[in-house]
């Protein structure tokens, strides 16, 4: 869930697939354009942008990819002061344990790269300190802090961008152009997937300690994923959803891996257009994540197949009855990048996070907000709350706040409701078992030797 376990890549499975009709042209630079309102703008164009990234760990993509976008890396932040000091040596910029201090440092952005459940507040201090903010998903963990997220940014007026990287793989990319030229005409049902299984070893390497996020959170949560492809391409936003779960068998062996939720989550979602979305988030066995969109006359999907992405291929489908001179029933085809964006290649999450540094640059520059701004951000990740909300209420729907507008968004200032706390008894449970699980001691044993490996000395439980 939400780890980096690049697979592969793709372009090494072509031979797999028989019906290759043609690659798409290359150097055109609206295919990097999801939707409407951005311009590419060359590496290192304009202004300096200076900025500093909190968290180590996923942290280092963006410290890596900072300079591609033509950004300066100029400080770090970690309370894990022992990988503070070992990234950040090597770097030789400033390194900060204190969230405050680091701040104070002189710079223009700041990357959230921290715990999943807590960027929100890190955002809204970040953004009344002046900086502009991208951060990692979730945009938000409660409806109340999605809305005070809003509202700093509109009060602020600076730059946010939800750093949501899968919109930008080649495939998805490619998609959005078809949709665009109206390939399958609107969309009527679509189904996205982030379904991300993996080994004891990496999943308690990514997790460390029983306390960690990743070991707590509902299965709905981590649906951002699955989700904002779907909505750049289609440029529609959610307003209602409905909630299920997957339990896992009481006697699984899988039970070893023992985090507290469910294996997998699904969101029902209607979409402002009125066509319905099914998004699946979690970790059952048969590594998926898949984007499939149904059209008023046709269809287009990725392709199904090894590697983390699968084959990375798009394919069209057209009813027969529905064909316009020259278009086929079927094709499909390996998309690539566009010329002005060879760099994604060799970038992590299929290219996207290329993309995500370049357009959160491309704010700073322009003073335009972004494609992934607040709104959409926010959107895409109050689903996940929303829905867990609705599981628990037996499957009722919930419906989703307009978070551009005050009239609609207002009601929901107060609302804390969140899962998340762990010392809280009163919070709602994390998993549809209702109580917590019991670790295995074996299992803990074998988790605790992986996170001292680590040289993690937290507090594990
Ligand atoms: N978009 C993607 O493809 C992708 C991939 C991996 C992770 N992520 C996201 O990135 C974020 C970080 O994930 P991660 O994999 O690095 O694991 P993580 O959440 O365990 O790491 C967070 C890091 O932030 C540090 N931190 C936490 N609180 C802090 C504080 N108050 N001050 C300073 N530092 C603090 C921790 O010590 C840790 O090093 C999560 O939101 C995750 O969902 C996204």
């Amino acid at each position: 869930m939400g780890g980096d376990h690049e697979v592969g890549g793709y372009g090494h499975w072509n031979q797999s697939v028989r019906r290759l009709v043609a690659g798409v042209r290359q150097g055109d630079a609206s295919l990097a354009r999801p939707t409407r309102g951005t311009d590419v703008v060359a590496k290192g164009d304009g202004k300096r942008i200076r900025v500093g990234v909190i968290g180590v760990g996923r942290g280092q993509t963006f410290m890596r990819q900072a300079a591609v976008a033509g950004m300066e890396l100029v400080a770090i932040c970690d309370t894990w002061q022992e990988r503070l000091a070992e990234v950040g040596e090597p770097l030789g910029i400033a390194t900060y344990a204190d969230y405050d201090r680091f701040l104070e440092h002189d710079m223009d952005a700041v990357v959230l790269a921290n715990y999943f459940h807590e960027h929100a507040p890190f955002a809204i201090k970040a953004l009344q300190a002046g900086k502009h903010v991208m951060s990692e998903c979730a945009a938000c963990s409660t409806l109340a802090e999605g809305v005070a997220l809003c509202r700093t940014v509109e009060q602020t007026g600076k730059v946010y961008m939800l750093a949501e990287n899968y919109p930008y793989t080649a495939f998805n990319q490619e998609m959005a152009r078809l949709y665009r030229e109206g390939e399958i005409g609107r969309v009527l049902y679509a189904e996205g997937e982030y379904n991300h299984p993996g080994s004891f070893a990496w999943a308690m390497g990514i997790s460390p300690g029983v306390r960690h996020w990743r070991n707590n959170l509902p299965a709905t949560y981590y649906c951002t994923h699955a989700m904002a492809p779907l909505m750049v391409i289609t440029d529609t936003m959610p307003v209602r959803v409905n909630g299920f779960t997957t339990p896992l068998p009481e006697d699984s062996p899988r039970g070893r891996l023992w985090r507290q939720q469910d294996v997998g989550g699904l969101i029902i979602a209607q979409m402002d257009n009125g066509a319905v979305f099914k998004l699946l988030q979690g970790g059952i066995p048969g590594h998926s994540i898949f984007y499939r969109l149904h059209g008023e006359r046709g269809l287009m999907e990725t392709g199904r197949g090894p590697g983390y992405w699968g084959p990375g291929s798009v394919r069209v489908v057209h009813d027969e009855w529905d064909l316009k001179p020259g278009e086929l029933t079927e094709r499909v085809y390996y998309p690539r990048f566009p010329d002005w964006a060879k760099g994604a290649a060799s970038a992590g999450h299929g290219g996207g996070d290329y993309f995500t540094n370049h357009y959160f640059a491309q704010a700073i520059r322009t003073g335009e907000q972004p494609y992934l701004n607040v709104y959409r951000g926010v959107a895409m990740s109050v689903i996940g709350i929303l829905a867990w909300k609705s599981l628990l209420d037996n499957g009722n729907g919930y419906a989703v706040p307009d978070f551009s507008r005050e009239e609609s968004r207002r009601a929901y200032e107060s609302d804390r409701w969140r899962p998340l706390d762990l010392d809280d008894p009163s919070a709602p449970p994390v998993s549809s078992r209702g109580k917590r699980r019991d670790l295995i001691p074996e299992s803990l044993r074998e988790a605790r030797e992986i996170w001292e490996r680590m040289g993690y000395r937290g507090d594990d439980g």
